[in-house]
């Protein structure tokens, strides 16, 4: 098995399955343009967003790591009329070219992009006491992870969904000797939501355009 068949692979899901359009299209081709790194999810983990906040009626979202807005938008596709998606970006350039490219996907009124260190503007956010996010999404820094996952427990309500991205990095996650931050960010992670006994949680590998990695689902309880 080799990348370049989970890549073709992709190619046969999103042919079949994963329809595109201008505004996809276009988040991707003025990150790339702007020299954002390419690290979006792909069009069939975007979807799989997409349907698990519709699956749940999702009316409020809270997305960690914005870069170009590629995942943003699809989210915000699922929103209820009326709901609305938070997203953060510390970087100040991708926030700006997000911001462009969810206007012409024509969703700023429902998206807010908020610009600094998300260590920052969650307690930002926090004390606004915001209605409980129905869904977040943590795709920022890997070694914050744990952190932002208990911000997004602490702004959530039973019944959200925290979805947590790139947790398996190659496998890097089972090694208790690496010192690559994200790596230990994720057995972190893991061993936080062992403990916690308010949420219940899977994390499945992933092969694809990517390479290989995963994501984490917990679903909160109480
Ligand atoms: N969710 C995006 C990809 C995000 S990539 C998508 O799938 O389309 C990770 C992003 O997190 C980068 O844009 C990076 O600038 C941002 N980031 C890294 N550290 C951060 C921090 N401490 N606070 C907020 N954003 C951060
Ligand atoms: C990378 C991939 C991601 O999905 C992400 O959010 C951040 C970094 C990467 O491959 O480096
Ligand atoms: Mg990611």
């Amino acid at each position: 098995m080799s990348h370049e068949q989970w890549t073709a692979v992709d190619r046969f899901i999103d042919d079949n399955l994963v329809a595109s359009d201008a505004a996809l299209d276009r988040a991707l081709k003025t990150s790339a343009a702007a020299g954002l790194p390419p690290i979006a999810v792909t069009p069939s983990q975007g979807k799989l967003l997409n349907l698990l906040a519709r699956a749940i009626c999702a009316r409020t979202i809270l997305e960690l790591g914005t870069l170009g807005g590629y995942s943003t938008i699809w989210l915000a596709r699922a929103l209820a009329p009326g709901g609305r998606l938070v997203t953060l970006e510390a970087n100040p350039a991708y926030a700006q070219v997000a911001a462009t490219n969810i206007t012409a996907a024509g969703l700023s009124d429902i998206v807010d992009v908020r610009t600094g260190n998300a260590h920052e503007t969650l307690p930002e956010l926090a004390a606004e006491k915001p209605d409980p996010f129905d869904l977040v999404f943590i795709d920022a820094d890997k070694q914050s992870s744990p952190d932002y996952f208990t911000w997004a427990l602490a702004l959530s309500r039973p019944g959200s969904l925290i979805i947590t991205d790139n947790v398996i990095r190659d496998g890097a996650v089972i090694d208790a000797d690496s010192d690559d931050p994200s790596a230990l960010g994720s057995r972190r992670l893991h061993a936080l939501l062992g403990a916690e006994q308010r949420v219940s949680a899977t994390t499945i590998q992933t092969v694809g355009a990517k390479g290989y990695d995963g994501f984490t689902l917990a679903l909160v309880l109480s």
